[in-house]
């Protein structure tokens, strides 16, 4: 598959090669399709289109040609930071602050990777793990209320909604990749503690009455004492204090 144009940037570590496409089935399978390559470690697959997006659980991820930014990026991270609620942390945070540059709009995390302005989702992140690690996202960048409600999806919004203004789609992948590689840089150089206090704070939970929702299909209510990548903590009747392992969580919500 040829790209329609290439670029780099002049960063450390992804971003240093871009690959454009107008469309492809999913930019996920054709980042997962180089990563018995270590010289593609860091490319980026940006695509207009995809035929076949996926999102998480299986699901279809659809969006008009042009209308989001639509990209994946193909690393090798060392074994200790390949857990997925670092990778996911890592990203969340780093997009949600190149939200906030776009727009000024403050983000919120809703585990495990969706971002939310206003309580409307506006960028969904797929992780996926073979060989090497493969970070999807798709981040609205053009749609309008009208496209959202007559795609049955109220409850999303988009960059240039939020923003007032359209976001090309250059502004959009600058800010992304720039802040995804200075936050994978941190994390090589060993600052998951900073990371886990910022990925904290914008889920935004502590203290508050939540509903957890088990890999096994169980749920609990309690209140939610503190949270970290090594634990989730929760005050309930049933379990006074009870320590969660985040891969046994999959949702996490305010009730
Ligand atoms: C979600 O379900 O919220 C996650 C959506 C992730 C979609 C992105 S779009 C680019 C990349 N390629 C895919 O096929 N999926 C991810």
């Amino acid at each position: 598959m040829t790209p329609r144009e290439t670029r780099r940037l002049d960063t450390r570590h992804l971003g240093r090669s871009i690959l454009l496409f107008d469309a492809v089935p999913s930019t996920n399978d054709l980042a997962a399709s180089f990563a018995a390559d270590p010289d593609a470690a860091g490319t980026v697959f940006v695509a207009e289109h995809q035929s076949s997006g996926r999102g998480q659980y299986g699901r279809l991820w659809q969006a008009r040609p042009g209308s989001s930014l639509l990209l994946s990026v193909l690393l090798f991270p060392p074994p200790e930071l390949r857990r997925p609620v670092i990778l996911t942390a890592w990203v969340a945070v780093a997009v949600a602050d190149a939200i906030r540059d776009l727009t000024g709009a403050q983000v919120r995390i809703k585990w495990p990777n969706d971002l939310l302005v206003g309580g409307k989702k506006i960028c969904g992140i797929l992780i996926e793990q073979s060989g090497g690690v493969v970070v999807g996202l798709g981040l609205n960048r053009d749609q309008t209320a009208a496209e959202f409600d007559a795609a049955g999806l109220p409850d999303a919004t988009s960059l240039g909604l939020v923003a007032g203004k359209r976001i090309d789609r250059d502004s959009a992948l600058d800010r992304v990749l720039r802040h995804l590689d200075a936050g994978y840089d941190r994390l090589l150089n060993g600052e998951r503690r900073e990371l886990e206090t910022v990925w904290k704070e914008r889920v935004g939970l502590i203290g508050q009455p939540v509903r957890i929702d088990f890999a096994d299909g169980t749920a609990r209510l309690g209140r939610l004492r503190d949270m970290g990548f090594d634990g989730i903590e929760l005050q309930s009747g049933e379990y006074a204090n009870e320590v969660i392992p985040p891969e046994r969580i999959r949702g996490l919500t305010g009730c």
